[in-house]
């Protein structure tokens, strides 16, 4: 793997050249690459206020609200498979727990304190995964999951409900998220989805009690509407929003990112490789399996055999980048999300150990501000075809809670 950014100043680049050759050097060795740096901090998960004058450029840490972690993070979102014994994403990809656990583990030595999950992941496996792995680590990563869904704490079912952000709800589910977590707190705690029966209020005020008694650290929202998020920021500043953000979806360009950026909260991509389609695992020609589990690209309209051919524009696009920046495309790609704001952290997800490596690579590609302004022209350009959820996914998004009475 070869990068070779364009700096945007003699100064910068020698920085960007310290932080190659520090990166593909960690890498080579398997170790975290500020055990080998100048500019390196000494623990993972730090709150920004406690360390002060650390850099801020690609390569190094980057603030997330009051959090500071790597600019690259790393997503568990893992179910069981068809097979006992085998662990699947929400796409084609599969390997088992001992796989997800060394993976995990080889993230955080490789420099990761960003780990993203969910009770819905499994429900539960993600998290008891991520709780197993994270064992004598636990102190080095910012951990972050979520809840809102309504799953029987003790079956792992998910009810008829649907969303549910009921209080009682949320401190049941928080109790058992730390025990699969073994961990006595949770980093940033983040609703999946803004239940629409309930208050936000009353979940910040919710979260708000748990960060009182030790349980919880940060809050955040994931996919809200923006009035919830003005109202839940009043109750119990946010940390973080973590909504889908690529070259593949742009939506939270127009008013998300300005919300987040006047309310100072840091932002968290998911799908940031564009469940795969960015970092060239589609063709025009792909179809995604319905059976014995269903590829989550095979119901979603973007990825339909009718609209694919069009879209491959964008990966074209992207795959003459990364030549042109000796990058692969899915390290364009999150170096592109690195370059949007200071204060936007990707965390892509892998079920592949060389993959996990290979992003991390993103942190030490910077764009100069021509170099950026030309893809962001080029990105614009092409208008994808096809929804980016499919309907049942999508009404979920972008929801305002029930108005407190
Ligand atoms: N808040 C929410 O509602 C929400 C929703 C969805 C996801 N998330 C979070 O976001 C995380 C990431 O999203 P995502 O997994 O949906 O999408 P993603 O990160 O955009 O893409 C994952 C896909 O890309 C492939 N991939 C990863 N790195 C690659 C590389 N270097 N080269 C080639 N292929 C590569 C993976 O396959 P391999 O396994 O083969 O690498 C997988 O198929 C999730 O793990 C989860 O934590 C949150």
């Amino acid at each position: 793997m070869s990068i070779r950014p364009t700096p945007m100043n003699a100064d910068l680049e020698g920085q960007n050249q310290q932080r190659r050759h520090l990166m593909l050097t960690a890498a080579t060795l398997g170790v975290a690459p500020w055990l080998l740096s100048a500019c390196a901090s000494t623990a993972g998960g730090a709150e920004a206020g406690r360390s002060p004058g650390r850099p801020q450029a690609a390569g190094a840490r980057r603030r997330l609200g009051p959090l500071e972690v790597f600019p690259v993070g790393l997503g568990c979102q893992w179910r069981p498979g068809a097979t006992p014994g085998v662990v699947v994403d929400s796409y084609s990809s599969r390997f088992d727990r001992p796989a997800a656990i060394r993976l995990i583990r080889q993230a955080v030595d490789q420099g990761v304190t960003l780990i993203d999950t969910a009770e819905a992941y499994g429900p539960f496996l993600s998290e008891d995964i991520v709780g197993e792995a994270l064992q004598g680590i636990r102190d080095k990563v910012v951990l972050e999951t979520k809840f809102g869904f309504d799953i029987d704490q003790v079956t792992g079912q998910r009810l008829p409900g649907g969303r549910n952000s009921r209080p009682e709800h949320i401190r049941r589910v928080v109790d058992a998220q730390l025990r699969r977590l073994r961990t006595d707190r949770i980093d940033v705690l983040i609703q999946h989805r803004v239940d629409p029966n309930v208050p936000i209020e009353d979940v910040a005020g919710t979260v708000k009690d748990l960060i009182g008694a030790g349980k919880v650290r940060h809050f955040g929202l994931s996919e809200p509407g923006l009035q919830s998020v003005r109202r839940a920021h009043a109750v119990q500043p946010l940390a973080v929003i973590q909504n889908e953000y690529s070259m593949l979806w742009r939506g939270p360009e127009a008013q998300v990112l300005p919300l987040c950026e006047e309310l100072g909260i840091g932002f968290v991509c998911w799908s940031p490789l564009g469940m795969g389609f960015l970092a060239g695992g589609v063709r025009a020609d792909s179809r995604f399996a319905t059976a014995p589990i269903t590829d989550f690209r095979a119901i979603s309209p973007r990825f339909a055999p009718e609209v694919l051919p069009a879209n491959m524009a964008l990966a074209d696009l992207v795959r003459n980048w990364a030549q042109r920046k000796n990058a692969t495309p899915g390290q364009l790609s999150l170096a592109w999300l690195l370059a949007q704001k200071p204060w936007i952290v990707p965390i892509p997800g892998t079920t592949n150990a060389a993959h996990m490596t290979e992003n991390l690579g993103a942190a030490s590609i910077s764009f100069t501000a021509q170099e950026l302004q030309q893809l962001n022209t080029a990105v614009a350009a092409i208008r994808i075809q096809g929804d980016r959820l499919p309907p049942a996914v999508a009404v979920m998004s972008g929801v305002e809670a029930a108005p407190k009475r």
